[in-house]
């Protein structure tokens, strides 16, 4: 019989992965805690902006016409424990507040709720980004507090999906990894992943803490490549030199490659930023807080890119902020999605609007969420309308419809044609030549 599996925590994580489960082949039961969330998702509505997310949750959500009926959502425990064969914990793991340790409730609120239900054999797959040795106690508490004991197991298997690609990230993974303790519970993973591997998808089978540290390694490495390129960046600014020829150049060395050297206001998101700092706490309280402190200099280089931005702003204004007007072009933490989790536009555009700026943002699809962390900045509909009397105009978040902005439409409603490129993404020569002072970050100033 096809193995049933249910999805706990419905955010951007389990919202794909259970969708992306039904399209799979498998019966799929998605579970969270908020009810209005269920109830959209019900509806084959996505919380948030993914591309292809609601398409595929139409395709299987139970209810609609022609849709395969095998997805359906709850918020029922019960419901689930009955359901399952495979359980997928998918909640958050956040930074807590005012520590760099990873909050940790969701996911043990969740394998305590779970746990005391489980009356028959299953699989408990947990995906969230843990401290390593997370699994091998949520493993123990599993014994302990199901009812069907040893015939329940735990799996890590973490999760390494991008945000804005997120369905093609976890129907055609570049790799699985799976944490297991014994045969039985890769044998499964195996089934449940059997058309990924089919297509070529490498499967890393390890114990339960490489397979919690890959995932905080891979991120970690990914922060670095980003704030490497961006300490080469402060120092071109300084020498004169060009950071994007710099990176491409380098790339072409296939040891360093191309991806992840782009230079401008650095990574922000719901992952990068807390997870390297969650790893820096977990390897302090193991004792090997050394090995990490470089993660400390990958943060501030990060950190510092926001400030460089805004004193680059302050200079081409005049050397202050008061009665100038900013527009900021995006406000979400990279393009293709809907999120303003330390966002470093929006943090950007904060700190310009405090300083007393009057700063008017656009983003295609960011700006309810802007809006509710920042309600005090000003909004336009459009990107024209955010630059309608400019004295400067910010690029900081490189989404497409800005790269395809007609530069004399644009610099004829803005007050001065002064544009900075916090993305490095923006063609410098057709600014230049509609008449714009253009600067980006880390290149030459002409
Ligand atoms: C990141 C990882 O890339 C995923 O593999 C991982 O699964 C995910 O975190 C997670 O832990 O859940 P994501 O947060 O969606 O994915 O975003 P990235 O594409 O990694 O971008 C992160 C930030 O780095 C963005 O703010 C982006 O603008 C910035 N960035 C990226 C740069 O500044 N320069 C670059 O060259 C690349």
């Amino acid at each position: 019989m096809a193995l049933k599996i249910t999805v706990i925590g419905t955010g951007y994580l389990g919202a794909t992965h259970a969708a992306a489960m039904a399209e799979l082949g498998f019966e799929v039961l998605g579970l969270d805690i908020d009810p209005a969330k269920i109830e959209k998702l019900g509806r084959a509505e996505v919380p948030m902006y993914e591309p292809g997310l609601e398409e595929l949750l139409r395709k299987h959500v139970a209810g609609f016409e022609g849709s395969t009926g095998r997805l359906r959502f709850t918020t029922s425990m019960e419901e689930v424990a009955e359901f399952g064969d495979v359980h997928f914990i998918c909640v958050n793991t956040p930074q807590k507040h005012g520590e760099y340790a990873c909050d940790m409730s969701y996911v043990d609120g969740a394998v305590a709720a779970l746990a005391p239900l489980l009356r028959r054999p299953a699989l408990v797959v947990g995906k969230s980004t843990v401290p390593v040795g997370s699994a091998a106690r949520l493993a123990e508490q599993l014994r302990r507090l199901a009812p069907a004991g040893e015939e329940v197991e735990l799996a890590w298997n973490p999760e390494f999906l991008r945000e804005g690609f997120a369905v093609k990230d976890t129907l055609h993974p570049d790799r699985i990894v799976v944490g297991v303790a014994g045969e039985r519970a890769e044998k499964v993973l195996r089934e449940v992943y059997a058309t990924p591997i089919g297509e070529g998808s490498p499967f890393v089978v390890t114990d339960y803490p490489t397979a919690e540290l890959v995932k905080t390694a891979a991120n970690s490495f990914l922060a670095t490549k980003i704030s490497f390129i961006n300490a080469m960046a402060e120092v071109c600014e300084a020498a004169d030199g060009d950071v994007a020829k710099l990176a491409e150049a380098i790339g072409h060395d296939e040891r360093i490659g191309k991806k992840f050297l782009r230079a401008g206001i650095g990574f922000g998101g719901g992952c990068l930023p807390k997870d390297i700092r969650a790893f820096m706490a977990r390897a302090g309280e193991l004792g090997a807080d050394q090995a990490l402190t470089f993660l400390r200099e990958v943060d501030s280089i990060n950190m510092r890119r926001r400030g460089h931005m805004v004193e680059l702003a302050r200079e081409s204004v005049g050397g202050g902020f008061l009665g100038r007007r900013v527009a900021v072009l995006g406000a979400t933490f990279k393009p293709d999605s809907d999120d303003v989790r330390d966002s470093p536009a929006l943090n950007v555009a904060g700190q310009i609007h405090l300083q007393g700026g009057q700063v008017t943002v656009y983003d295609p699809k960011g700006m309810a969420n802007a809006r509710e962390v920042f309600p005090t900045l000003a909004y336009a509909a459009t990107a024209l309308d955010a630059c309608r009397g400019a004295h400067v105009v910010l690029h900081l978040t490189e989404w497409a419809e800005f790269r395809a902005l007609d530069p004399a439409a644009l610099g004829a409603v803005v007050a001065e044609r002064r544009i900075l490129d916090g993305r490095n993404a923006l063609d410098a020569a057709a600014w230049r030549g509609a008449g714009w002072s253009f600067r980006a970050m880390g290149r030459p100033r002409a």
